[in-house]
């Protein structure tokens, strides 16, 4: 079966998302909606697809059985809760953008919808799904890395923008905030301290230490400050028989056995590699369509609505940690 796709938000990533679809061999991209008319009628015309200006109007006529969200608003989550949640009422699919939402308890109700209407809920947590994240899980889960000690991770992109205080900590972090929790499992406590860098009015950079329900430790750097060109993200994940470093999700990873000097390297291939980020959400998307079509119960979806979930309720408790100075236990 091949999912009929609508694409719900038209800006930079939407039309990503559109463009994936469009050449995924079990998806039809059916329609496009922004409530910005020039974006609608743009992305309609470079497509090749009906396009419309409300969600309302998009589910009314066009079979759909998947959208995706890719709108943003406050904090790049507030203008999620609404299409998601008209297109859940409606029986559809949703692979929503990243953060999942900037306000917890309208997260939970987007996932709680989900469940309930037994559909498929996914988040565009991208970055778990390069060839190098899924090798790497491998090693974790065939017990190369064994009981794990410690996690490191840092990820760094420009983002000027001066919005909400807390934008760089909701907005950025449910990627890395993810990646800790696909290596690592559930965080239970966190300890933040964040800054401004010269210039800037929000919490532009931050510092997390965390531990997990296992007991290993993590620790997160991120910020907005830094412009792009150099690598961006850094994992580290060590354990009793051995530690993988990743460099930029997908560059590379290696994994340096304990006691033993012969480490085994993966290099992104030249010829059939990833290009470059934006390949990230083919590998996603793809996936979410694979999954939809071969029909894994909601609850086994890859990078689900309740992780998204799970990463933000981790960054509500390190915004309290820089509010309180204390160590905060995960909600
Ligand atoms: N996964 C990633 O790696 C990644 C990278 C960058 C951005 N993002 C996320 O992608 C999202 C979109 O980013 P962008 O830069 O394209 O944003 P954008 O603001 O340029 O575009 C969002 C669009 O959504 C539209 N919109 C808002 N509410 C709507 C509604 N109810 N119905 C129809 N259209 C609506 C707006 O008019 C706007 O055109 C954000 O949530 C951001 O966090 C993810």
């Amino acid at each position: 079966m091949k999912q009929k796709v609508g694409v719900i938000g038209l800006g930079p990533i939407g039309n990503l998302h559109a463009d994936v679809y469009a050449a995924h061999p079990g998806a039809d991209l059916v329609a496009v909606c922004d409530v910005d008319r020039g974006r609608t009628e743009a992305a309609a015309a470079r497509l090749g697809v009906p396009g419309f200006c409300s969600v309302t109007e998009l589910l009314a006529g066009t079979g759909l059985n998947m959208v995706s969200v890719a709108t943003g608003g406050e904090e790049y989550g507030s203008d999620h809760y609404e299409p998601t949640m008209q297109a859940l009422a409606a029986g559809l699919h949703v692979l929503g953008e990243k953060p999942i939402c900037n306000e917890i308890d309208r997260a939970e109700e987007m996932v709680a919808l989900a469940a309930q209407r037994g559909l498929c809920y996914g988040i565009d947590l991208n970055h778990r799904f390069t060839p190098a994240a899924r090798l790497a899980r491998r090693w974790v889960d065939e017990g190369r890395i064994g009981p794990v000690l410690f996690m490191n991770i840092s990820m760094w992109i420009k983002n000027p923008r001066e919005s909400s205080p807390w934008f760089q900590l909701k907005a950025l972090h449910p990627h890395t905030v993810d990646i800790m929790r696909y290596f690592c499992g559930d965080i239970d406590a966190v300890h933040c301290f964040a800054m401004k860098a010269p210039g800037r009015t929000i919490w532009s950079t931050a510092q997390f230490n965390m531990r997990f329900k296992s007991g290993a430790l993590g620790h997160l750097s991120g910020s907005y400050d830094i412009e792009r060109g150099h690598p961006m993200e850094r994992t580290e994940v060590a354990g009793l028989n051995g530690r993988f470093v990743i460099e930029d999700m997908f560059r590379e990873v290696t994994l340096y056995p304990a006691g033993n000097p012969e480490k085994t390297v993966y290099t992104n291939p030249l010829f059939g590699g990833m290009r470059d980020f934006g390949d990230t959400f083919i590998n996603r998307l793809g996936r979410f369509v694979e999954q939809v079509n071969y029909g894994v119960k909601p609850e086994d979806i890859d990078g689900s609505g309740a992780d998204g979930l799970a990463a933000q309720k981790v960054l509500a408790a390190a915004i309290e940690s820089v509010q309180t100075g204390k160590v905060v236990a995960v909600a």
